[in-house]
């Protein structure tokens, strides 16, 4: 036997696995854009932490549903085909959360709140999960795993290290946007008085097909209540302060849309684009209802950044691609306990 004879059997096998191996590696850089192999499942695994409150999300646990109307007033509509944006009223349901994994945790501690909607017509559906902040922190999946890393408690002493927070974002300068924020922002009293930010980009299509840059956020009208003192010491502070709003009245917020120049980017999510881009107030939504999510509507959606009505298309920004992913997965699972609780 010669050497060549001997090699031929393994021939295939290198192949399917020379094939396969490329393939992965390219499931996981279309996933994640990097060549850091962070899964979803890494992802989720990392946000759930230890202790796994079974059925439900694995980051932004706590919340609750509401439902309402978005009245869009047609200013959009010459910028995008999309349904929801020419004049008139399409009913949403959302959700109202805080980051973090833990479905009891205090409301006043959480470092970052949450507005999701999600908007349906026959042929379309609109999700969209926006923060408090206007920008992140890092501009790819594989630094957004770091992050959390540093965040991440210390098993033992259950207590964030301040100094592998400090080292983290001492090497990644292009948090300053995200650091500035963070030290000006001052949480306020209400839910309803917070601003929400898509914080990634999308592009509005019309039915020319020209494309437009955009960001979004979700802002109170100027005339918006401002709460009273709240008792800091209840964990529950922020939401029994929205449910007794509800009862005055509904809650509105503007849906305002930025449009970016040629020179703004538009993949990077770290970047505040100048205040003094173009806006549009696209419409007012109007919260209407509130309920706890234990068995409730929003607690079977999935607020996929990625699910878009034609007329909205996701930019090139690699987040949204993990966001996705992540947030199938948290689905997934607590998809799972759920219906394994229902069945009990
Ligand atoms: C790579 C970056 C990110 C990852 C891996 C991630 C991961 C997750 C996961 C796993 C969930 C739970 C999903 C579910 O079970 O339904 C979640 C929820 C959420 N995320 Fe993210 N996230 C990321 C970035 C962002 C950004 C940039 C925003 C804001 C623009 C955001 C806003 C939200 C909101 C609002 C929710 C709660 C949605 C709801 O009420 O169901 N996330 N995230």
């Amino acid at each position: 036997m010669n050497k060549q004879t001997l090699a031929w059997p393994l021939k295939p096998l290198l192949l399917i696995a020379v094939i396969v191996a490329s393939l992965m590696a390219a499931f996981m850089f279309a996933k994640f854009g990097s060549g850091n192999k962070i899964t979803a499942q890494d992802f989720v695994d990392l946000q759930q932490g230890k202790l796994v409150y079974e059925g439900f999300r694995r980051a932004h646990a706590k919340g609750f549903c509401i439902g309402g109307v978005l009245q869009s007033n047609g200013n959009l509509a010459q910028y995008t085909s999309a349904y929801f944006f020419s004049r008139k009223n399409t009913p949403f349901t959302g959700r109202i959360s805080i980051a973090g994994n833990n479905p009891t945790a205090p409301d006043l501690k959480a470092p970052v709140r949450s507005l999701a909607l999600s908007l349906s017509s026959k042929n379309e559906v609109w999700r969209t999960a926006m923060n408090t902040p206007p920008v992140m922190a890092v501009r790819n999946p594989y630094d957004f795993y770091q992050q959390l890393l540093a965040l991440a408690p210390d098993p033992t002493t259950n207590e964030r290290d301040p100094s592998k927070i400090r080292d983290f974002f001492d090497e990644h300068p292009e948090s300053k946007a995200f650091r500035t924020w963070a030290s000006e922002y001052s949480p306020k009293n209400s839910f309803a008085e917070e601003t929400y930010h898509s914080i990634n980009a999308f592009y509005l299509i019309n039915n020319k097909g020209n494309k437009q840059a955009v960001r979004w956020r979700v802002s109170p009208p100027i005339d918006a209540l401002a709460a009273a003192d709240l008792d800091t010491s209840n964990n529950d502070a922020l939401q029994d302060e929205f449910f007794n709003r509800l009862k005055a009245g509904n809650v509105k917020f503007d849906l305002i849309f930025t449009f970016a120049t040629a020179e703004d980017n538009v993949t990077d999510p770290t970047q505040a684009w100048p205040s003094s881009r173009r806006e549009v107030i696209a419409g007012q939504l109007l919260i209407t209802d509130a309920t706890p999510q234990k068995n409730s509507i929003c607690n079977e959606i999935n607020f996929d950044p990625l699910v878009l009505p034609t007329g909205i298309e996701a930019s090139q920004d690699k987040i949204l691609g993990a966001r996705s992913s992540a947030y199938a997965e948290s689905y997934r699972r607590r998809a799972k306990e759920h219906l394994l609780r229902l069945s009990e």
